[in-house]
């Protein structure tokens, strides 16, 4: 077994359906995922749905429906996208089963035992919609005179007896922490806002609330349950079996917890607090990813732009939608989609680019080799040149993904594919087959070897046409140790492998007309 990798997606609320924003980061969480299990590591990777708290109770009231029948069918909702995306999650853990209460109770104990807990009176502002409390000093007053967050939603003012967190006593540790780990905030620009924000000073967290009681109750505290954050953030240490150090404690700490911009400050502020409060590891690194936008706009239901993922992904195709999130979006930075944008992309680089190169070279075998994969034939130095440049792609590939930066990865996966398809013009094997056989012999089997190799390289990101262009050449070992493997093409001659007649792995798109 390599080393433990344990990747983490925010979970998410179930007070409605999930939206491409979560579907977004779900996606990019397995194809990292997907990419260190190929490089050999032992990876855990979790998500889920953050059941408690007082926006749950609200939709649940709203909607005049039970807040556990809510939590149910719309958690079912995240797993089914999970499933329709193909997100090889190890765990979807729901905050309202038992094993996580036993969790977050336990966390909480640890933090109580070192003196962090007191009971007081809290006052001051709340934001239901982030589940969140606000400073004064943060409040702003509208034009009509109602409070807002600095994210612009309604706060209301809260006063209510409370159990206290002694977030001020972290703050000086927080900044050192910071200082020396420069990879436990990514990107830069958030890392920089955290700092700013710790800086300015941190006062006690209120960690508990008594007006209602749906939530993780505090030990020995009868009418408190948690603040809905101390259980949700505990959820990473849940799916490990907290507080129990079974064999599955192995992956803590965290290698990265995937999480979107508008809550870094409750992963790389309050957690890291909890954590050291509990005497527990920090995660290595909170990597916040930016927002996606729908054609450069905020989505919203007012504005009727909020789409379904599991719709899209069956209008284009799960692989195109996986592709062009990851392509498309600098990650940690904002992107935007649009029907036409998919399109273009994956038209442009998975049908033409890629997936025109292998059909158009395996079917030529199959026709006029009888599926036979040529013999060496006569070698040029192009050939050569052509697989180092594959190669190198594939390094390339596998530094972006090491360090998070996805598109960088994929855009270098694509200058492989664009060597193949330069290299088929100059070579022109289709037009060698009358005049110099041999010589096309040579171009072909060096083309099936380049075309291996890229698509073991993206099989985290198109987990279904990657593996299936593999599975046409009779690929089966898929890690990244095997990426250059150059015996591979001369025993799978000697081993008499015959290639059917190709389907195409990946498809062109239409532009959908309830899209355009
Ligand atoms: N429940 C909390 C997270 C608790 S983690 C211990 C929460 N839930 S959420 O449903 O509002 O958001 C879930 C994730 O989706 C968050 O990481 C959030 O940033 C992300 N996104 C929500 N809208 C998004 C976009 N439009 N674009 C990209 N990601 C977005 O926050």
């Amino acid at each position: 077994m390599g080393e433990p990798f344990y990747i983490t997606t925010a979970i998410s609320y179930p007070n409605g359906r999930p939206h491409i924003g979560h579907a977004y980061e779900a996606i990019a969480a397995d194809a990292i995922a997907r990419f260190q299990r190929q490089a050999g590591r032992d990876v855990r990777f979790q998500t889920g749905t953050d059941e408690h708290g007082l926006k749950m109770v609200q939709t649940a009231r709203g909607l005049d429906r039970t807040v556990e029948d809510l939590a149910a069918e719309m958690s079912g909702y995240f797993r089914a996208m999970c499933d329709d995306l193909d997100i090889s999650y190890d765990r979807f853990i729901r905050t309202t089963e038992p094993d996580h209460h036993r969790a977050s109770q336990a966390i909480w104990q640890a933090m109580e035992a070192s003196g962090d807990l007191y009971l007081s009176r809290y006052e001051g502002w709340y934001s239901v919609r982030d589940e969140a409390f606000y400073d004064e000093k943060e409040v702003v007053t509208a034009e009509d005179g109602t409070k807002l967050s600095p994210q612009g939603t309604l706060v209301e003012w809260t006063a209510e007896e409370s159990w206290f967190f002694r977030l001020s006593k972290y703050q000086q540790p927080l900044l050192d922490y910071f200082a020396a780990n420069p990879d436990f905030i990514r990107p830069e620009g958030r890392r920089n806002e955290v700092i700013r924000f710790v800086e300015g000073g941190l006062s006690d967290l209120s960690v508990s609330r008594t007006s209602f009681d749906w939530g993780v109750p505090v030990p020995g505290s009868d009418g408190h349950v948690m603040y809905v954050w101390v259980d949700a953030l505990t959820n990473y240490l849940t799916g490990l079996g907290y507080p129990d150090q079974s064999d599955d404690w192995r992956f803590w700490p965290a290698d990265v917890h995937l999480i979107g911009k508008d809550i870094v400050r409750f992963h790389a502020v309050y957690w890291p607090a909890f954590l050291m409060s509990a005497n527990i590891a920090l995660p290595k690194t909170v990597f916040g990813h930016g927002f996606l936008l729908h054609r450069g706009e905020k989505m919203s239901k007012s504005l009727g732009n909020v789409v379904d993922p599991g719709d899209l992904a069956r209008a284009f195709g799960v692989d195109a939608l996986r592709y062009f999130l990851l392509r498309d979006v600098s990650f940690g930075q904002d992107g935007s989609y649009s029907a036409e944008a998919i399109v273009t992309r994956v038209n442009a680089e998975l049908a033409n680019s890629f997936g025109n190169l292998a059909q158009r070279t395996l079917s030529f075998i199959a026709k006029n080799l009888e599926g036979a994969l040529p013999e060496a034939g006569r070698g040029d130095p192009a050939d050569a040149a052509l697989l180092a440049d594959v190669t190198a792609a594939g390094a390339a590939f596998r530094a972006g993904f090491d360090d998070l930066s996805l598109n960088h990865g994929i855009e270098a996966w694509m200058r492989g594919v664009h060597a193949c398809n330069q290299y088929i013009d100059v070579q022109a094997p289709w037009s060698l087959r009358k005049t110099d056989p041999d010589r096309m012999h040579a171009v072909l089997g060096t083309l099936v070897r380049a075309i291996r190799q890229l698509a073991i390289i993206i099989l985290p990101v198109v987990p279904k046409g990657a593996g299936h262009v593999l599975d046409l050449l009779g690929v089966t070992v898929r890690d990244h140790a095997a990426i250059d493997d150059a015996g591979w093409y001369a025993a799978q001659v000697a081993s008499g492998f015959r290639l059917a007649a190709p389907t195409a792995a990946f498809p062109r798109l239409e532009m959908p007309v309830e899209a355009a």
